[in-house]
């Protein structure tokens, strides 16, 4: 794999996101894209990959990156009724805390296919002591990493904010509206989160 242009800690974790693509995936989806980073590493793991933002400056440098021809963007929202299919796999790195987290679930569920998987890269906030002991071992990682990748970067123009809730909320809610997912606290201030879809999921029977 080509070396990332820039790095930083939701592209740290693009690693984990990679290597949750089923074999054979049809479609992938990635929310809240960016510039595309990642759906252009999407790529060469399914046959079809759409990144979506609702950022019309993002969509713009995602799409002068030349991406590979089965890389789409679309500019939208989606959480306002936008159709954007089903998909075998959906990501979204750093994205679900832009609005309700029960919302972004809904949201985000809706467009994974029966059988299909959903990865979150997400972000929380420090709540108690263990917390913040925890987020402060990421400080010299975070260091010695930005060091060995050229400094911290990102993409001009991205829309971020900050995480409203705690490591320990995010975690409960998300163990509430997935059941069976499996979550993981990371050392960059990022959980990684994989829900598998099941076959028969109905949204009116315990789904959000
Ligand atoms: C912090 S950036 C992360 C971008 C990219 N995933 C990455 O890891 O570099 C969050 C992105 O999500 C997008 N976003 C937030 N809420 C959205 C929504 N409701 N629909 C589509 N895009 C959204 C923002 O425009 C922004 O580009």
């Amino acid at each position: 794999m080509a070396r990332d242009p820039y790095w930083n800690h939701n592209v740290h974790y693009h690693r984990a996101v990679l290597a949750a693509v089923p074999r054979g995936c049809r479609t992938a989806l990635d929310v809240g894209c960016g510039d595309g980073l990642l759906t252009r590493k999407l790529a060469g793991r399914a046959a079809e990959v759409t990144g979506v933002d609702r950022a019309p400056e993002m969509i713009r440098q995602a799409r002068a990156a030349r991406p590979p021809g089965n890389v789409t963007y679309l500019e939208a929202d989606y959480l306002d009724g936008t159709p954007l299919g089903a998909h075998d796999f959906v990501s979204a790195v750093a994205v679900v805390h832009h609005a309700r987290f029960e919302q972004a679930i809904a949201g985000l569920t809706r467009l994974v296919a029966p059988g299909g998987r959903l990865v979150i890269v997400g972000l929380a906030r420090n709540h108690t002591p263990l917390d913040r002991v925890i987020s402060g071992c990421g400080v010299p990682a975070s260091r010695l990493y930005a060091c060995l990748r050229g400094g911290k970067r990102g993409p001009a123009g991205m829309p971020v904010r900050d995480a409203s809730l705690s490591w320990g909320e995010v975690r409960a809610a998300a163990r509430r509206l997935l059941p069976g997912c499996r979550f993981r606290r990371r050392l960059l201030w990022r959980y990684v989160l994989v829900w598998d879809k099941p076959v028969s999921y109905d949204t009116r029977n315990g789904g959000p």
